[in-house]
């Protein structure tokens, strides 16, 4: 299981502080929340920040784009040493086009669905493409909601498909993920957990341990 903490939820006046003690951890990626504030009603941070935090650590970087223009940020970002690029279905016309296009520039490119966007709007084509399904289970926009429990059949779906057609994207989930649902989630097929407020919530001393829950250690 991959752990990607939220940066959304960190200490931003002193990033540079919040990002060394996650320094040399194992299966762990560093989660941007990326918001434009038109995709979603939450304005975040955009190429001169993640260039900064690239500068500052080693980890893989996962920027989750919840942003009406995909492509603008695909370009943006294509030469920071982001790991792994996810943009929303629910902002292109034309997702595979951009897939293949983003995958010139990143390790791993994602898809992302909101709660009320079904698995079945996510064609063949698209599937067979992506190295990261990203399934949102609470509106994107802001940490600290509660998980929705629908979340648990798309997870089913996205099994089911994974293993008709054998594909081999990671499953990630992103929303009110913590030590109340990170079993249930993996037994679901989930295989990358986000978690912002969980890892964050009781302070720097506890990042560690909180990882470690969710890694069931
Ligand atoms: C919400 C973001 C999430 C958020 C998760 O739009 O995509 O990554 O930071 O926060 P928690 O874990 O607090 O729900
Ligand atoms: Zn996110």
């Amino acid at each position: 299981m991959i752990i990607a903490p939220s940066l959304l939820s960190c200490d931003f006046l002193n990033i540079e502080t919040e990002l060394k003690h996650f320094d040399g951890m194992d299966d762990l990626w560093l989660h941007l929340d990326i918001m434009d504030g038109h995709f979603v009603p939450n304005l975040t941070f955009g190429p001169p920040i993640v260039k900064m935090i690239s500068e500052k650590t080693n980890l893989p970087l996962d920027a989750h784009c919840m942003v009406t223009n995909p492509r603008w940020h695909m370009e943006a970002y294509s030469k920071m040493g982001v790991h792994n690029f996810t943009f929303h279905l629910e902002a292109c016309d034309d997702a595979l086009e951009l897939i293949k296009d983003a995958k010139k520039y990143y390790k791993s490119v994602g898809i992302s669905i909101k709660p009320n966007t079904p698995v079945s709007d996510i064609s063949d084509e698209i599937l067979a493409s992506i190295d990261l399904l990203l399934v949102m289970s609470v509106e994107p926009g802001f940490g600290g909601q509660s998980f929705i429990e629908g979340t648990y059949d798309k997870l089913d779906q996205i099994q089911n498909l994974k293993n008709e057609n054998g594909y081999n994207f990671h499953v990630q989930v992103d929303g009110g993920v913590g030590e109340g649902n990170y079993q249930k989630l993996s037994d679901h097929g989930a295989t990358n957990l986000v978690a912002g407020s969980f890892v964050f919530k009781k302070g720097p001393d506890h990042y560690h341990n909180q990882i470690k829950i969710l890694k069931g250690e």
